[in-house]
């Protein structure tokens, strides 16, 4: 899989160093960036010991007992640890994963572990994804119909039809291909990125939805659609396996072929 180097911060710095208790016998090194915007000071990287003899095999369970046992102020975010939410999102190893499914022995040497890349900070490893939500949310998520539903029963899809969303109904939301793609880096506020993209394929693909057309025109864009250049760092980081790129080129086949 692709890995990528985050955007030099030469103002990040070496900070605490919290040794395993005594007795530990296979100490694994976890390097979490940490910063508080309220202190004032800039970020930087503490290195924890953890006893994995005493500790699950997921980075989520390491960052867990690193909160619990060791230093309670260190901020992440997780709720189902085991792949669903997305919530754990961030950036291990030089790669964007999960930390609820991202194996520490997969990691050689120390487990380098920062926040998703080139997302604002809002503590330790949590980003602040207020844009991407309004990105997704602008591509309006949900079916858009014209014609009025059947009086006793619900819109029904063929087996054929509902296996198109295959691919594509998995995806999490979190935001792992998006902050891996250069060109979102670059054109965060006029380019939808990988994940959104997948979704508004996820309802241009639904054989329900009736608003194909306006959605396509919603997408006829220089930057929101075509700032795609097909890099793939996108589909080599999604941790439900999934391939935003396809769903890319499936909507630019969809503009041509309305030309
Ligand atoms: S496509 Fe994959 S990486 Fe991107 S948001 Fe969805 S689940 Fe996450
Ligand atoms: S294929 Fe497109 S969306 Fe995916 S990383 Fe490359 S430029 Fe970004
Ligand atoms: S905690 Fe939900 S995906 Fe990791």
């Amino acid at each position: 899989m692709a890995k990528f180097s985050l955007p030099a911060n030469s103002k990040v710095t070496e900070g605490e160093r919290y040794t395993a208790p005594s007795g530990a016998k296979d100490i694994k090194v976890f390097k979490v960036y940490r910063w508080d915007p309220d202190s004032g000071r800039n970020p930087r990287l503490d290195a924890y010991e953890v006893d994995m003899g005493s500790c699950g095999p997921m980075v989520l369970d390491a960052l867990i007992k690193i909160k619990n046992e060791v230093d309670s102020t260190l901020t992440f975010r997780r709720s189902c640890r085991e792949g669903i939410c997305g919530s754990c999102a961030m950036n291990i190893d030089g790669q964007n994963t999960l930390a609820c499914t991202k194996a520490v022995e997969d990691v050689k040497g120390e487990v380098r572990v920062y926040p998703l890349p080139s997302m604002p900070v809002v503590k330790d490893l949590v980003p602040d994804l207020t844009h991407f939500y309004a990105q997704y949310a602008s591509i309006k998520p949900w079916i858009r119909t014209q014609t009025p539903a059947p009086p006793d029963r619900e819109r029904l899809q063929s087996k054929e039809d509902r296996a198109e969303l295959d691919g594509l109904y998995e995806c999490i939301l979190c935001a792992c291909c998006s902050t891996s793609c250069p060109s979102y880096w670059w054109n965060p506020d006029r380019y939808l990125g990988p994940a959104v993209l997948l979704q508004a394929y996820r309802w241009i693909a639904d054989s329900r939805d009736e608003a194909t057309g306006e959605r396509l025109d919603d997408l006829e864009d220089p930057f929101k659609l075509y700032r795609c250049h097909t890099i793939m760092n996108c589909t080599s980081v999604c941790p439900k396996g999934l391939n935003p790129a396809k769903a890319i080129a499936e909507i630019k086949k969809l503009m041509i072929e309305r030309r």
